[in-house]
């Protein structure tokens, strides 16, 4: 079965989704590690202990001491996929390099609108009618990878920052899984900018 290694700061949705499909045999893959720079983090808490890994990134004295740590771990798991799910932690040019091209994050937001963080009050700010998320490769560059698939949302007048993320989040996972389908499969793969479904360029927004 595909390897998945799964980065999580918080709470753990996403990773719960893609546990869920597996479990149901909508998804044939195998999470072998839980990540997180947050050892607090509740993600961790949704798989068993000897899958866990986390480390204070503020105990390290630099972001490449702590991505050593944490490329380490996640290399020793051997990984055929890298999902960033919730993990919040910027990561380095040497850890991404070293997955790319098998390296996957969810955004809450339609890149390239809103990268970083705040997306939904960013969203809300701007007067934006639509929002959503985008489940993209992982480049050097924060949430600039090449976008693999997106999912729309209405802004409704009288949504709060709150209201927004939680309409985003139910379209996240199963966003999140079918990307995750065709990963696993081995029909996606990234080309610098582009990516190709089954070989085949797929439409990616300016
Ligand atoms: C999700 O909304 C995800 O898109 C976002 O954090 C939330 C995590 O929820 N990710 C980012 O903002 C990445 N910069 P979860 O922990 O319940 O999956």
């Amino acid at each position: 079965l595909p390897r998945i290694a799964v980065l999580a700061s918080g709470r753990g949705s996403n990773l719960q989704a893609v546990l869920d499909a597996i479990a149901a045999g909508a998804l044939a893959g195998e999470v072998v590690g839980v990540f997180s720079d947050k050892p607090s983090a509740p993600a961790l808490q949704r798989v068993p202990q000897a899958l866990r890994w986390s480390a204070a990134a503020k105990t390290y004295s630099d972001r490449d001491a702590f991505d050593a740590d944490l490329a380490a771990a996640v290399a020793a798991v051997r990984p055929d996929w890298v999902l960033c799910a919730g993990y919040m932690r910027i990561l380095g040019g040497a850890f991404v390099e070293r997955f790319r091209g098998r390296m996957i994050n969810i955004h809450p937001s339609l890149l390239p609108k809103y990268r970083g963080l705040h997306t939904h009050a960013r969203a809300l700010a701007d007067g934006e009618s639509e929002h959503g998320c985008s489940v993209h490769f992982v480049i050097p560059e924060l949430d600039a990878g090449a976008v693999i698939a997106q999912a729309v949302v209405p802004v409704r007048g009288g949504d709060d920052a709150e209201a927004l993320a939680a309409r985003v989040l139910a379209v996240e996972h199963p966003l999140l899984l079918a990307v995750m389908r065709l990963a696993v499969g081995g029909r996606l793969a990234e080309h610098g900018a582009t990516v190709t479904l089954d070989g085949h360029p797929l439409f990616t927004p300016l």
